[in-house]
């Protein structure tokens, strides 16, 4: 009855893409529903980055970051929070369930935290069901 979702995940190179890595030394159990991108800070996510990867069809977007204090780039996670914080808005304004998209800071010591996540978010969308723009072609309904 479930179905599997598929999450497409842009992680941080420094915190939670290390995080994802520990989780597998870690042997952390957590579903095969997310597919990482790794970028070099989350600041470097744009909202059309979100915005199309959900277009395409992605049941789910995780963008992952270091916590406050921590990013290479000193600010580039306040300006993903900020940012992010705009496109959940825009994301509800155009109809969308925000819930589909989510902001996570997960350093490189919290393996267990990634594999978390990433079920308790497997779980929300199998709650939400697929994506309703699945199926197209990638252009809307
Ligand atoms: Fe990780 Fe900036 S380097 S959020």
């Amino acid at each position: 009855m479930s179905f599997l979702p598929n999450i497409v995940g842009f992680a941080c190179q420094w915190c939670t893409y290390a995080g994802a890595d520990l989780a597998g030394n870690l042997r952390a159990k957590y579903p095969p529903s997310i597919k990482l991108i790794k970028v070099p800070c989350s600041g470097r996510v744009e909202p059309e980055h979100v915005m199309e990867a959900l277009a395409n069809g992605a049941d789910g977007v995780l963008v992952g970051g270091c916590h406050f204090g921590d990013c290479h780039y000193k600010t580039g996670n306040y300006k993903t929070a900020n940012r992010m914080k705009i496109l959940k808005q825009l994301l509800e304004d155009s109809g969308f369930d925000s819930r589909r998209f989510r902001l996570e800071w997960i350093s490189g010591a919290e393996g267990y935290r990634f594999a978390e996540v990433v079920e308790e978010f497997t779980k929300e969308l199998q709650e939400l069901g697929p994506n309703p723009l699945k199926g197209g072609n990638g252009h809307g309904k």
